[in-house]
C-alpha cells in the first residue's frame, strides 16, 4: 500500500521509519518532510521516500497533493492541519485517513471547549474561569490563590501558557492574550486556572471512535535548561519506560480518563479517531495517594515522545493506524519491546528565541548501533550537504531492553533500561556537531532518580 504522511518534523520522520519497516508497506510519501526523511526507504520494496513541499496550513495545496498521489492510507502529523480540518476534507474525498475531524480535534485547539467537556463529564482536571473580557479576568481572580495559571484558548506552539505569580501579573497577561500583543492573535477567550504541583505524565491512547487503548506513557521536557529552567520549548527530549505508569494507573487513566473521552465525543455528536494525548499531573494528595488531573488534551502524536515510543513499538503500525480508522482497536494486542527508550533533542543555538538556519551538520554517518535511529526534525539538504532548518534540528533515540550481566561479570550494578538508552544516545550525539548545537544532558532524571 502507498501511505501519505503530513508534516515534516521530528514526529513525521519517526512515523515514517515505522512505515518503512512495515510488511505492508510499499510506497510512502511525505508532505513537505525533511532532509532525513528525505534519505528514508520502505524496506519491503526499497523505493526512497518522497517528499513534496508542501505549507501544512495550505489545506488546498495538500489536498492537490492528495489527489496526485492517490494514497490508500493519509497520516496527518502536526496539529495545524488537523485545527483547519484536513480530516474532513480528505474523507469527504474518500480518502482513508488518520487523525480526528475538526470538531473532535477542539479537544486540542480550543482549551475553553476542552475545559468545560471536562467538567461536564466529571474527567478531573484544575479549576478554572472561562473569561471573555479584562473586566471578568478581574472579577474571577480574586478566587485562586497564587500563582495562577493563565491560558490562551487556542493553538499556540508551547507559548500559550503563562504561571503568574501576582494577581497583577495574570492581569496583565491577560490583556496581552485578548490585545494579541503575546501571541499575535487576538485571544476571545482566556482560562484562568488553579497552579497544580506534581509531576508530569503523557499518557497515549489509541481511540477509535468508540474506544480506547493504552499506547504508552512518556516524559518529555519542555524547559530549554538543565533541571527543567529557563523558557519553555516545543520539547527538549523524552523518554518511556516499563513501569512510568504501575499498571493499576494506567488501567485508571484509561477508564477515567480516555475511555470517558471517547464515550463523551461520541454521544456529543463528534467521534474521535486517532491519538489521544493526555498531558496529566500526578498530584500527591496528603493521604499519600496520587490523584492525576488533565492538564490538557492534544490530539495528535507528541513531538518528541512519538519518537521514543515508535522505537518501542513491535506492532505493524499500520494496524494500528487501521484499527483507529475501522473501529477495531479492542480487538488490537499492541506490543512494545520490554524496556525503555529515550530521545534527546540538539537544538539550534539561541532556541527557543532567535535562532541561524543552514549550519552544516557533521556526523549524520557515524551512527551505526541498530538500538539508535538518528530522527531529524529542522533539516535541509544544501549543496549535497544536510544543514539545520529549525530550532529544533535532530532527536537522537536510542531503545534498550532489560539489560543482562556480561559472563562471567562481577557484582557492578547493571544499569536500567533507561539509563542504557541514555548512554547510547549520548554515545551517538557525541559524534554529531553543527555550530551552536545545543542539548540537554539530564534527560531522564526523574526517572532515574526514582529507580526506573
Ligand atoms: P498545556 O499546554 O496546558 O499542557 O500547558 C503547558 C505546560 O504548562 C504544562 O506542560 C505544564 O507544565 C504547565 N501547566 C499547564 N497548566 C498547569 C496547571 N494548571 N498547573 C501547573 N502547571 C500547568
Ligand atoms: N511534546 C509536546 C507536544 O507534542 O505537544
Amino acid at each position: 500500500m502507498k501511505v501519505l504522511v503530513i508534516g515534516g518534523g521530528g514526529r513525521e520522520h519517526a512515523i515514517i521509519w515505522a512505515l518503512c519497516r512495515s510488511a505492508r508497506v510499499t510506497e510512502v510519501a511525505c508532505a513537505p518532510g525533511n532532509a532525513g526523511i528525505a534519505q528514508a526507504r520502505v524496506q519491503g520494496s526499497g523505493l526512497q521516500v518522497r517528499c513534496l513541499p508542501v505549507d501544512v496550513g495550505d489545506l488546498a495545496a495538500i489536498l492537490r497533493i492528495a489527489q496526485a498521489e492517490r494514497p490508500d492510507l493519509t497520516v496527518v502529523g502536526p496539529e495545524l492541519p488537523l485545527a483547519l480540518g484536513l480530516v474532513d476534507k480528505l474523507m469527504h474525498l474518500k480518502f482513508r485517513v488518520f487523525g480526528p475531524k475538526q470538531a473532535a480535534a477542539r479537544l486540542e485547539t480550543s482549551k475553553s471547549f476542552a475545559k468545560e467537556f471536562m467538567q461536564r463529564h466529571r474527567i478531573p482536571t484544575a479549576a478554572h474561569a472561562i473569561c471573555t473580557s479584562l473586566g471578568e479576568v478581574r472579577q474571577e481572580l480574586p478566587r485562586f490563590a497564587v500563582p495562577i495559571v493563565v491560558k490562551a484558548d487556542g493553538l499556540a506552539a508551547g507559548k500559550g501558557v503563562v504561571i503568574c505569580q501576582t494577581p497583577l501579573q495574570a492581569e496583565q497577561t491577560a490583556a496581552q492574550m485578548f490585545s494579541g500583543a503575546l501571541l499575535g492573535v487576538a485571544e476571545t477567550y482566556v482560562v484562568l486556572e488553579e497552579f497544580l504541583d506534581g509531576e508530569e505524565v503523557s499518557f497515549f491512547a489509541l481511540c477509535d471512535g468508540k474506544h480506547a487503548v493504552a499506547l504508552a506513557a512518556a516524559q518529555d521536557h519542555k524547559r530549554v535548561g538543565e533541571g527543567d529552567t529557563g523558557p519553555n520549548t516545543g520539547g527538549m527530549g523524552a523518554y518511556t519506560g516499563d513501569g512510568l505508569l504501575s499498571p493499576p494507573m494506567e488501567k485508571w487513566l484509561l477508564k477515567n480518563v480516555a475511555q470517558r473521552v471517547v464515550d463523551e465525543m461520541a454521544l456529543e455528536g463528534a467521534p474521535f479517531h486517532g491519538i489521544l494525548f493526555c498531558g496529566m499531573m500526578m498530584v500527591p494528595q496528603r493521604n499519600g495517594t496520587t490523584l492525576p488531573m488533565v492538564l490538557e488534551f492534544n490530539t495528535r502524536f507528541g513531538d518528541p515522545e512519538t519518537q521514543a515510543i515508535l522505537l518501542r513499538l513491535e506492532t505493524d503500525i499500520v494496524d494500528l493506524f487501521d484499527a483507529a480508522i475501522d473501529g477495531t482497536a479492542h480487538k488490537l494486542a499492541i506490543k512494545m519491546k520490554p524496556g525503555a527508550s529515550a530521545c534527546v533533542i540538539a537544538a539550534s543555538g539561541g532556541y527557543p528565541g532567535k535562532y541561524t538556519v543552514g549550519l552544516p551538520i557533521a556526523g549524520l554517518d557515524s551512527v551505526h548501533d541498530p538500538d539508535t535511529v538518528v530522527f531529524h526534525s529542522g533539516t535541509a539538504a544544501k549543496d549535497g550537504a544536510i544543514v539545520t532548518a529549525g530550532g529544533r534540528v535532530l532527536g537522537i533515540t536510542a531503545v534498550s531492553g532489560p539489560v543482562a550481566a556480561a559472563a562471567g561479570s562481577t557484582n557492578t550494578p547493571l544499569p536500567s533500561p533507561l539509563q542504557a538508552a541514555l548512554d547510547k544516545a549520548y554515545g551517538a550525539l557525541d559524534g554529531i556537531a553543527f555550530d551552536g548545537m545545543q542539548f540537554r544532558r539530564d534527560i531522564g532524571w526523574r526517572a532515574l532518580r526514582d529507580g526506573l
